[in-house]
C-alpha cells in the first residue's frame, strides 16, 4: 500500500520532517523491496538516495553481471534506458523496470541498424564491437558489446585485428591507445555530457588544485584523457580514488561520483573537473520514482519480443564471456 498523503504531510509538517520523510520513504522502499522479492539496481551516476536502497551499485559491466545472476521476480533499473533492456534481455521472464521512463541516453540513439548494416558492407571483413550504450536493435547487427571497463580486456581477446567500433570515438581512440595491435575503426558519436569538459578545464583545474590527481572516464575527449592520472569507468575511479594514497582528487566524469566519494572518504577532498559534466538523463530519476515502482505504479515495464531479445543479446552474453 502507498503511504498516505497526509503522513507525508505530517512528515514535512516539522523543520526536521524533511529528513525524516527520506528516511521513511527509503525504510518503505527497503521493507517493499523484500516482502515482494523485488532487485533495485543503480548506476554509479544515481543520487545518494538512491544508492542507500540499491541492491547493487556499479558500472555498466557490473549491472550486466547482477542482471544475469540475479534471482528476483521484478527488477528496477535505475539508470537510462538501455541498461533496463540490458537486464531485460540477460533475464527475459523476470519484469523489469525502467524507474523513470524519461531517462534515455543520447549517445544511445546517435545510430541505427540501417547505418551499421551499411558500413558492414564497406568493411565487410571487420569484427563490429558496440560499446554498450546502444539501442537492442543497433546490437542485433553488431557481434559483440563492451563497457568502459571491460573494453581493453575484450578487445584484445577478439581474434580478428580489424574492429569496427561504435559509437563513442573517444572510447575508441583510447582503446586503440591501450590496444595498438588491433586497427580499430572508428565513427563519429559519443557522450554529450563527457564532451563538455574542455582542455582548458583541465589547466584550471590543475592550476586550482597543485597536487591533486587527476581521475577521468574514457567518453571524454582525447585531448582531457591525454592529461589524467587515471582513465577508468565510473566504478574504477572511485576505486580508484579510494585506495590510492592521495587526499586530493579531480574527478573528470559525471558530477555525482563527487559527491559519492565524499561519502566514502570524508577525510579526503574531491572536486569536480568541470562544473557542467551533468547527465540530466541520469538525474532525472528520484527516490519517489523508486517508492511509486516498489508499490506497483510508475516506472516504465519493459517489453520486447522474444525475436528481439535473442538476436540483441548475442553480444551481450559475448561480452560477458569475453569479459569473465
Ligand atoms: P560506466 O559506469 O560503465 O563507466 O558508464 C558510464 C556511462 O556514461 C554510463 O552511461
Ligand atoms: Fe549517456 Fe553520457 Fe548520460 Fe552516460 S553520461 S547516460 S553515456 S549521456
Amino acid at each position: 500500500m502507498i503511504t498516505s498523503c497526509s503522513r507525508i504531510a505530517r512528515a514535512a509538517g516539522t523543520v526536521a520532517g524533511f529528513d525524516m520523510i527520506v528516511r521513511e520513504i527509503q525504510e518503505q522502499i527497503l521493507r517493499l523491496k523484500k516482502e515482494r522479492n523485488i532487485c533495485i539496481l543503480a548506476h554509479a551516476y544515481q543520487r545518494q538516495d538512491i544508492w542507500e536502497v540499491a541492491d547493487y551499485v556499479g558500472d555498466s559491466f557490473g549491472l550486466s553481471k547482477q542482471a544475469a545472476q540475479t534471482d528476483a521476480q521484478t527488477v528496477i533499473m535505475c539508470g537510462v534506458r538501455f541498461m533496463a533492456e540490458t537486464v531485460k534481455m540477460l533475464s527475459p521472464r523476470k519484469k523489469v523496470l525502467l524507474a523513470n521512463p524519461i531517462a534515455g541516453c543520447p549517445m544511445a540513439d546517435q545510430m541505427d541498424a540501417d547505418l551499421i548494416g551499411q558500413m558492414k558492407k564497406e568493411l565487410p571483413d571487420h569484427t563490429v564491437v558496440a560499446y554498450i550504450n546502444t539501442t537492442a536493435e543497433l546490437k542485433t547487427v553488431c557481434d559483440v558489446c563492451v563497457t568502459s571497463s571491460s573494453a581493453v580486456k575484450i578487445i584484445r581477446n577478439i581474434p580478428n585485428e580489424k574492429i569496427l567500433f561504435v559509437p563513442d570515438c573517444n572510447l575508441g581512440d583510447w582503446i586503440s591507445k591501450q590496444v595498438p595491435e588491433k586497427k580499430l575503426e572508428l565513427v563519429r558519436g559519443g557522450c554529450p555530457t563527457h564532451l563538455r569538459i574542455t582542455k582548458r578545464e583541465v589547466e584550471a583545474a590543475r592550476r586550482a588544485h597543485p597536487g591533486a590527481k587527476l581521475l577521468v572516464h574514457p567518453e571524454c575527449h582525447p585531448s582531457v584523457v591525454a592529461e589524467a592520472d587515471f582513465v577508468g569507468s565510473t566504478t574504477e575511479i572511485m576505486d580508484y580514488a579510494k585506495r590510492d594514497g592521495g587526499s586530493r582528487f579531480i574527478i573528470g566524469t559525471e558530477n555525482s561520483i563527487v559527491e559519492h566519494l565524499q561519502f566514502s572518504c570524508p577525510e579526503k577532498t574531491f572536486v569536480p573537473l568541470s562544473k557542467d559534466c551533468v547527465c540530466h538523463n541520469m538525474a532525472s530519476t528520484t527516490l519517489m520514482d523508486v517508492y511509486r515502482c516498489v508499490n506497483g505504479i510508475g516506472g516504465e515495464e519493459i517489453v520486447m519480443s522474444d525475436e528481439l531479445i535473442s538476436s540483441a543479446r548475442r553480444c551481450i552474453d559475448e561480452m560477458l564471456r569475453l569479459g569473465q
